[in-house]
């Protein structure tokens, strides 16, 4: 072993009963490097991490932390040798506030009683040190994912990390935020922080890391120092075939002359005054930075928050969905943008979850018809191409991901005439993404309404047939396909606020 690495998984192999997560997987962290780790859903990104904090236990394979062997890393040993984990799927506790999630396990105690005070004077600290406006008293389940994801990362730097290994930090995050992680993450490194970062997102993967290693089905394919690798050479090594095309094309298929849904100065949930009209055939953009309100509406619409005031209209008749219940029934779907909370029964089966909405549908006098049930199942995992070796694999043990595209399956499913999709491909990999935009234009082709909220400006462009900006609960400027600007768009979206960010 050479001095020069604080961190080497040696041969490392990850077996399940009927999966074989990591086949053989080597990966060295220089000191202070930042190592991009690249690779599909399922490629074994998450599972190998899991390795270094103990959370998985390899099969077999060596580790070794400063040159020290170990076969197997316990959550406690990963701690004193200075590895902190910003896992996918955050860990918090939604009742607790900010401050005592930051020392969730750990609290500062005086005497026999737990220190409040000194908890948040610390998370004040660790927030002021990522420039992020958090109240320490602010409970978990008040905050947007964003703001969630924020208070993991200042966990990970009030426990002074050595190796910091983020799975996926920027996915929930808007420009903005990724911009201040970014410094932050940089400002680490600076001081010797070694990083083990995992992104989806090529560029951020090009701007942020020295090194990047490419992992395919379990096992280690290549890895590229930064600056001498291309966009075409990394997607070949990850999905092992050329992909040139990013977003598929589609026929303009907007329906003018057919309003599907209009709001008339809604308000509720801190929305103000939103008027908006989606047609039949349209995929119509939603964006603006985190906090701007697109979920809020999302929820309005989809009958999960109260509307306060205004109407709105389904197909020229006003509707008042009290539930999402009655939402779908209408024809309304919104597939969510925080998986663990709100789309997927964790411990059910992915055959379960894609026939949950319509087992209405596909029942005959309460009995439902189990063949349906699967093939329908068995049509999505093709379409989207959920990895796994049987549709009566629970939902939790896929990655991050695959049980996206369940939650996405369940809701094209269901067959709904407007469907809302808050952050679609969050986690999702190059190809499957392009699968999803497929689904995606072939649901407008068919006479349906898309409503898009996402935080890639990117994806907002390259889908939409127009797109709303929101900032602080308003509308702000729309965007028409022939003069969609990126600039334009930044100026909407930070229309009003002012003090939110930085
Ligand atoms: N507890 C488990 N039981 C069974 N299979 C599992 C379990 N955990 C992970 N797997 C499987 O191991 C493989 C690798 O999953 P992993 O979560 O490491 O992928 P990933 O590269 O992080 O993907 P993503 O980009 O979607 O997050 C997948 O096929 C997954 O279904
Ligand atoms: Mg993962």
């Amino acid at each position: 072993m050479s001095d020069e690495y604080v961190l080497e998984l040696e041969h490392i192999r990850k077996e399940y009963p009927g999966v074989v997560a990591l086949k053989d997987v080597t990966l060295q962290l220089k000191k202070g490097e930042i190592l991009a780790l690249i690779g599909e859903n399922g490629a074994g990104k998450s599972t190998l991490i899991k390795c270094c904090s103990g959370a998985v236990v390899p099969t077999s394979g060596k580790i070794r932390v400063n040159g020290k062997e170990y076969d197997r890393m316990t959550p406690q040993l990963a701690a004193e040798n200075g590895i902190a984990i910003i896992y996918q799927e955050f860990n918090n506790v939604a009742e607790l506030s900010a401050a005592e999630n930051l020392f969730l396990g750990r609290p500062i105690r005086k005497g026999i009683t737990v220190d409040f005070k000194a908890m948040e004077r610390e998370a004040q600290k660790a927030f002021d040190q990522l420039r992020i406006k958090i109240n320490p008293k602010a409970l978990m389940k008040d905050l947007t994912v964003g703001f969630q994801q924020m208070v993991e990362i200042a966990k990970a730097i009030q426990q002074d990390a050595k190796v910091l290994i983020m799975d996926e930090p920027s996915a929930p995050l808007t420009s903005n935020e990724v911009e201040s992680m970014f410094r932050v993450v940089e400002l680490l490194r600076s001081q010797g922080v070694s990083i083990i970062y995992i992104s989806h997102r090529l560029e951020e993967i090009f701007r942020l890391s020295d090194r990047i290693e490419v992992i395919r089905d379990g096992e280690y394919i290549d890895t590229l120092i930064t600056k001498e690798a291309t966009v075409d050479e990394l997607i070949h090594l990850m999905v092992g075939r050329e992909m040139t095309q990013q977003y598929p094309a589609r026929e303009p298929c907007i329906q003018n002359d057919k309003v599907v849904l209009e709001c008339k100065g809604v308000y509720g949930n801190g929305d103000e005054d939103i008027n908006l009209q989606i047609h039949a055939g349209e995929v119509l953009g939603l964006g603006g930075l985190v906090g701007a309100g697109r979920t809020e509406l999302a929820e309005v619409l989809f009958g999960a928050k109260p509307k306060e005031a205004g109407q709105i209209l389904l197909n020229g008749k006003e509707i008042n969905p009290k539930s999402p219940r009655e939402a779908i029934d209408l024809g309304i779907a919104l597939v969510p943008e925080d998986r663990k909370r709100h789309g997927a029964l964790l411990g059910s089966s992915i055959k379960h979850n894609i026939g949950m909405p319509i087992y209405e549908r596909i029942s005959t006098s309460g009995v439902i018809n189990r063949k349906v049930e699967k093939d329908t199942a068995e049509q999505y995992r093709k379409d989207i191409q959920i990895k796994t070796p049987t549709l009566d694999q629970k939902v939790k043990n896929l990655s991050g991901g695959n049980q996206q595209k369940v939650i996405l399956a369940k809701w094209l499913a269901a067959n709904c005439q407007l469907i809302i999709f808050d952050e679609p491909t969050r986690g999702i990999d190059v190809g499957a993404k392009y699968e999803i935009y497929k689904l995606i234009n072939d649901l407008v082709a068919s006479g349906k309404s898309v409503l898009m909220i996402s935080s890639e400006i990117e994806e907002l462009m390259g889908m939409s047939d127009r797109i709303l900006v929101l900032a602080e609960h308003r509308i702000t400027g729309e965007l028409q396909k022939t003069d969609f600007n990126a600039d334009v768009f930044m100026t909407y979206a930070s229309a009003i606020v002012d003090g939110q960010e930085n």
